[in-house]
């Protein structure tokens, strides 16, 4: 991706998200230069990949496939392995008008997806069979605590206020009809770099990034190569 285009997306982002009273965290707004500054003061940030992220999922094309998120906390994985502790992760979400989100599954985190307000979310589902997608299965999951039994590749409609529970195995698409939607995902520890599964194996997690003007804030992904590793901070 442009940076260009990721520094105007991000701007969008903000003023979409505050548009639905949602204010991010105070580190939302620093400057690169900020984050550099400040770096001895912000190892737990890098550590748990808080902040700014957004994907094209390889495919080139983010307003067709893509996503917009932050990171607003995430736990840790030694908790999580140990069965107490902070084993929870927060991500506010932007889910463009007929953008998609491409069909997954992950190994370890559940989760919780959210309409907020805007449109409609649209989530496509299907079953598993050993760790891969079986387009002839249907799977069963909770909507704001009500169960429902879903043939392969039904759609969920989540208005805004409404939610659906996913499970490790349940493997899902979305995408935004009629408006834009902000999207909440709530959910067991995250770690992008390791937990989601795609259907299509050439779909990436995380965008290469073609560095045409200075970026205005810092994505996840820039981390490490902006502000060196945790350690280092
Ligand atoms: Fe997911």
């Amino acid at each position: 991706m442009l940076r260009s285009d990721i520094n105007r997306i991000l701007r969008e982002a903000e003023a979409f998200m505050l548009s639905h009273g949602y204010i991010l965290p105070p580190f939302s707004r620093w400057s690169p230069e900020e984050m550099k500054a400040r770096k001895g003061e912000i190892s737990a940030i890098l550590r748990a990949g808080l902040g700014w992220d957004m994907t094209d999922f390889g495919k080139g094309d983010f307003l067709k496939t893509g996503l917009l998120l932050f990171t607003t906390r995430n736990g840790r994985l030694e908790d999580l392995k140990r069965g107490g502790g902070m084993v929870y992760a927060e991500k506010a979400m932007i889910s463009r008008k007929d953008q998609l989100t491409p069909n997954h599954t992950h190994i370890v985190k559940s989760e919780d997806i959210i309409n907020r307000g805007g449109g409609v979310l649209v989530v496509e589902l299907f079953g598993g069979t050993s760790d891969a997608c079986d387009r002839q299965k249907g799977t069963t999951v909770f909507c704001d605590g009500i169960e429902r039994t879903l043939a392969p590749g039904e759609r969920l409609r989540l208005s805004p206020g409404e939610s659906v529970t996913l499970m490790p195995g349940d493997w899902h698409a979305f995408w935004a009809e009629e408006a834009d939607v902000f999207v909440a995902e709530v959910s067991t520890v995250n770690d992008d770099t390791a937990d989601n599964i795609f259907e299509d194996p050439e779909v990436t997690r995380f965008s290469g990034i073609e560095e045409d003007e200075a970026p205005w804030r810092l994505l996840v992904s820039d981390y490490p190569t902006m502000l060196g590793t945790p350690d280092q901070a």
